[in-house]
């Protein structure tokens, strides 16, 4: 399946780079478009119209603000997959009528192979069919994308929270990263080993996570001796609130989505 990117930006330039296959590329913003088709070898094209009549499906890479007007142009295409924040299939399927359509939310680690894409199930009315060739145009893609993610199929009014739980879950960790390199650096360690070690250390916790079946509790007390400096780190970090500013972050961003 030969896919085209409207729109070569952040996210779709990294799903690009990890599905690993020749693409066809449209941004109307500078050389994006050929950039991502020189690296991965496939190819840009002229204009949203173009990209729609050569690609199998269009994955709409630009902003959701941004549907319409770019239906209008890839009015063509022949098969649809978003990675639009926040915008229903419904929306979809009135942008692009009678076509197949797949709604996803991916997160940008998908780059290095390492992302996550949740992949949206529509709640139809019983004895609706999907458009033809959607079914096939799902299956193929669950293929690509396990190549760089894990692949959830999730309903899709859980959409917004997935978004809430790993889209944005990026710039948090970076946050996190940046704030405890920061505090190693007023502790004397240079900035190149503290964010060496910090960034091998989230790597090293989350793979203890996954090993773990997930039990955060569990991981939690294995660092956490009594009396400790673990101990007295975490209860500096509840004294600061960081349960309820995540709790506030993820409602603030399932809001906008
Ligand atoms: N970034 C993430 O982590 C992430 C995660 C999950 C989902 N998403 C979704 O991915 C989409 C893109 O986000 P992004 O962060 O990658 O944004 P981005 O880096 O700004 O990329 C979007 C690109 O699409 C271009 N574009 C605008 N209108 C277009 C059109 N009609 N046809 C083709 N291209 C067009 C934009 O150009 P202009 O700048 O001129 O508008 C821009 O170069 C959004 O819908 C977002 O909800 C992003």
């Amino acid at each position: 399946m030969r896919l085209g990117f409207l729109g070569s930006g952040n996210m779709a330039s990294a799903l690009a780079r990890g599905i690993g296959e020749p693409a066809l590329c449209f941004d109307p913003v500078g050389d994006r478009a050929s950039a991502l088709a020189t690296e991965l070898g496939g190819e840009a094209v002229a204009d949203a119209a173009a990209l729609a009549e050569r690609a199998d499906a269009v994955v709409l890479g630009h902003k959701p603000g941004q549907l319409l007007d770019a239906a209008r142009d890839a009015s063509g295409a022949r098969a649809v997959v978003s990675i639009l924040g926040g915008v229903p299939i419904a929306d979809l399927r009135a942008a692009y009528p009678d076509r197949p359509v797949v709604r996803l939310m991916p997160n940008t680690p998908a780059g290095v192979g390492k992302g996550v894409v949740a992949v949206a199930i529509e709640a139809r009315e019983p004895g609706v069919a999907a458009p033809a060739g959607e079914d096939e145009l799902r299956a193929e893609l669950l293929g690509l994308l396990a190549r760089c993610a894990t692949v959830v199929e999730l309903p899709e009014s859980q959409m917004a929270a997935a978004t809430a739980a790993f889209g944005v879950l990026p710039a948090y960790v970076s946050l996190f990263a940046e704030a405890t390199v920061d505090a190693a650096i007023r502790h004397g360690m240079t900035p190149d080993a503290a964010g060496r070690m910090v960034a091998a250390g989230i790597e090293g916790s989350a793979a203890l996570l996954r090993a773990q079946d997930h039990d955060t509790l569990a991981v939690r007390r294995g660092v956490t001796s009594p009396g400790g400096s673990t101990a007295r780190g975490l209860r500096a970090l509840d004294r600061g609130g960081l349960r309820e500013a995540v709790q506030d972050a993820f409602d603030a961003a399932v809001a906008v989505s």
